[in-house]
Formats: C-alpha cells, sequence, structure tokens
C-alpha cells in the first residue's frame, strides 16, 4: 500500500485536483484506492457531488476516536474507490487535539487499524502546515508536492521540503517527495524557464508528467465527476493517465526505497544450518504465508506465524540453492519488503531471493 499525501501550503496550485483526479485515474486502472478528504473546507468531497447532508461520518470522526474505523466512514464512488468525505468541523481538529498526546499520529494508526487493502491511499491537505498537514504527513510515505507556474510556488515547496527535513530529523520520518508541475500553460518563455529551475532544482524529484492547464478541470469539478469521465479524451485526461502510468511504474523502486528503516530492523531471512528463518512485519495483515520455488509455487503456500511483537515469522528447512519466493499477504503476492535480494520474474515484477550455500 502506498501512502501518499498531496500537500503544499500554497493555496490553489491543485492539491485537490490532483488528488481527486488521480484517485479516480488510478481506480479506473484497476488499483484499489481510499482518497482521505484532510481539508475542512471539503473541496475533494464536493469534487465528487457529495455535500455535508450525504454523509454523518467524516475524516473529523477518524481524528476523534479510535472506535471509527476507515470503514465505517468512507463513501463509495465505484467498487474500486472509496472516498472519506470533510467539511468544515474538521477545522475543530486543532482545538480539540490540542492537549492530546500522540495527537499528531491519529490519522496514521487509524489507518493501520483497517483493513482494507487498498494498493493506493491518497490525502487531500489544507494549505497550511497544521496538525491536520503533520497528520497526514506522518500517515504517508510519500508526498506529492503539485507546483503552479508562480515564483511563490517555488518558493512553498522550498518551505516544505524543509518541513520534511524537520520530520526526518525530529520524528525518524522519511519521506519520499515528488514534485509535479500543475495547471501549466508551457508556451510562455518564463514559464519554460521555469521549467528549467525545476529540473535543476529537484532533479530526481520532478516528476515527468505536466498536468496542463485547461478548463474542463473547473468544468468537471463543477459537474461533480473526474476528468477523465467528463471527457475522457481531453488533454487533461490524457495527463492524468500519463501521471498515473509514471507513479505506477515507480511501484517496485518505491518499495525499495522504503526498504531502509526496514532493513535496520530485520535483515531479511537469515540462513543458518538449521534452516531459514522468515521474518515480515505487515501490521494490517490477517494472514500471511509464504510460496516459492521450494513448494512449485503453491498457490496455498506455506504459514507464516504472528509473534508477540508483531512480526511474522516462519522457519523452513531449504535444500542448497537458489529459492525464489514471496509472502501472500492476505492473498496478495508481495517480495519481502526486508530482502533486498530479488530477481526479476515473467509478470515484469520481482520475486524475492534467498541462497543457501
Ligand atoms: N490544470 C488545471 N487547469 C485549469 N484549472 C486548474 C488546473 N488545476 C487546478 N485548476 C483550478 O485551480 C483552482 C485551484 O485548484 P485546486 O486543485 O483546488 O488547488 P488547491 O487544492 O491546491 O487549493 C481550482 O478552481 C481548479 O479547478
Ligand atoms: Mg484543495
Amino acid at each position: 500500500m502506498r501512502v501518499i499525501a498531496l500537500a503544499n501550503q500554497k493555496g490553489g496550485c491543485g492539491k485537490t485536483t490532483t488528488a481527486t483526479n488521480l484517485a479516480a485515474t488510478l481506480s479506473s486502472m484497476g488499483k484499489k484506492v481510499l482518497l482521505i478528504d484532510n481539508d475542512p473546507q471539503g473541496h475533494a468531497t464536493l469534487a465528487f457531488g457529495f455535500r455535508e447532508r450525504d454523509f454523518t461520518l467524516s475524516t473529523y470522526d477518524l481524528y476523534l476516536t479510535s472506535d471509527i474505523l476507515i470503514e465505517d466512514a468512507f463513501l463509495d464512488i465505484s467498487s474500486n474507490l472509496h472516498l472519506v468525505p470533510a467539511g468544515i468541523e474538521l477545522s475543530a481538529v486543532e482545538q480539540t487535539l490540542a492537549r492530546e498526546s500522540e495527537k499528531e499520529y491519529r490519522l496514521r494508526n487509524n489507518l493501520r487499524r483497517s483493513a482494507m487493502p487498498y494498493d493506493y491511499v491518497l490525502i487531500d491537505c489544507p494549505p497550511s502546515v497544521s496538525i491536520l498537514t503533520f497528520n497526514a504527513l506522518l500517515a504517508s510515505s510519500e508526498i506529492l508536492i503539485p507546483v503552479d507556474p508562480s515564483y511563490y510556488s517555488l518558493q512553498a515547496v522550498k518551505k516544505m521540503r524543509e518541513t520534511l527535513s524537520v520530520l526526518r530529523e525530529k520524528k525518524g520520518h522519511d519521506i519520499i517527495p515528488h514534485v509535479l508541475m500543475s495547471d501549466f500553460d508551457t508556451r510562455p518563455r518564463f514559464v519554460r524557464k521555469l521549467m528549467a529551475e525545476l529540473d535543476d532544482l529537484y532533479e530526481g524529484e520532478l516528476l515527468d508528467t505536466v498536468i496542463h492547464h485547461t478548463v474542463r478541470f473547473k468544468e468537471a469539478a463543477g459537474m461533480g465527476v473526474p476528468i477523465i469521465q467528463h471527457d475522457p479524451n481531453s488533454r487533461g485526461a490524457h495527463d492524468f493517465r500519463g501521471l498515473a502510468r509514471e507513479l505506477s511504474e515507480q511501484e517496485v523502486q518505491v518499495s525499495v526505497a522504503a526498504l531502509d528503516h526496514w532493513v535496520a530492523l530485520l535483515h531479511g531471512p537469515q540462513v543458518s544450518q538449521a534452516g531459514v528463518v522468515f521474518e515480515a512485519d505487515f501490521p494490517r495483515a490477517k494472514t500471511v504465508r509464504i510460496t516459492g520455488s521450494f513448494c512449485s509455487w503453491s498457490a496455498k503456500g506455506l504459514p507464516l506465524k504472528c509473534r508477540e511483537d508483531g512480526i511474522w515469522e516462519c522457519h523452513l528447512a531449504l535444500e542448497e540453492g537458489d529459492h525464489e519466493y514471496r509472502f501472500i499477504v492476505d492473498g496478495s503476492w508481495l517480495p519481502d519488503p526486508h530482502n533486498t535480494e530479488t530477481t526479476a520474474n515473467e509478470f515484469g515484477g520481482a520475486n524475492s531471493l534467498v541462497v543457501v550455500p
């Protein structure tokens, strides 16, 4: 599951447009997506045509109590796309939680309690660095920062990256940043100059996809539908298909980048004369099994047990040689997140590899 915050303290740079249209496009490609409206303005909720009278539970409830889960609060937009809506009550969070401990981890803890098998969770943030934005960032492994073509926006990205450094230093929380050019009319000379500047400043973080300026976005939002539905052949719809593709192509890379802190925690399979010990941290899983070349890739696999510390574990007596394997986590086949040794498989993904000498 990739949790991505849409954040930038500058207003009107395309956070909500990106959150809603990316959510709709990823879900149309078969990904299971949750969109959390984390802005009291509730624009992401409006963008899907919902009004405050259409829901009783909202993002506010996720902050207030641990009794309400994502699965209680979401609205169905389609079978693959869920939305936790927000309204003006969300602006009370700052005051309501003022004296509470761990108040910046409310959203993260709630997401961890959820058993929903999402591929992507997108969190649309307000234009401020507030408790709402901190909650979103601490729940996320990635941040998508939309920038519109203005120098204020550049300034805001710089601020956002300072915030990320503070989170890394003070909370030990690492977030992979992506910078997205949004609402760009690429013709004027100053815009092209700005694009070159962004490329210099944020090489490696700047996404290749550009979301171009088109009036279709405003039309679609006004009708309460995403652009891929309003005008599937428009440039805007094309741009969002490109963005969804670009992000999905990073899936393997991102899971490897997220490895660093896991590797410190665990070390992939441990080989000894007694056999191989597999350990894995899947905090939301109900069942974890392992399958691989050693059991002819049995669809059922072999079970791992959940230890008291929450880590899943199993011991296997494997013969000498190379063994490819994957974990089956609540039915999804995943490479071992703690093992950097992988080999490409025939499906375009990666299998984890353990070598018994
Ligand atoms: N690519 C675009 N082309 C045209 N209008 C856009 C585009 N992106 C955003 N807008 C418009 O700009 C305004 C602000 O965008 P929004 O996504 O709500 O920003 P934020 O959530 O960062 O405040 C909205 O009216 C939106 O329809
Ligand atoms: Mg917004």
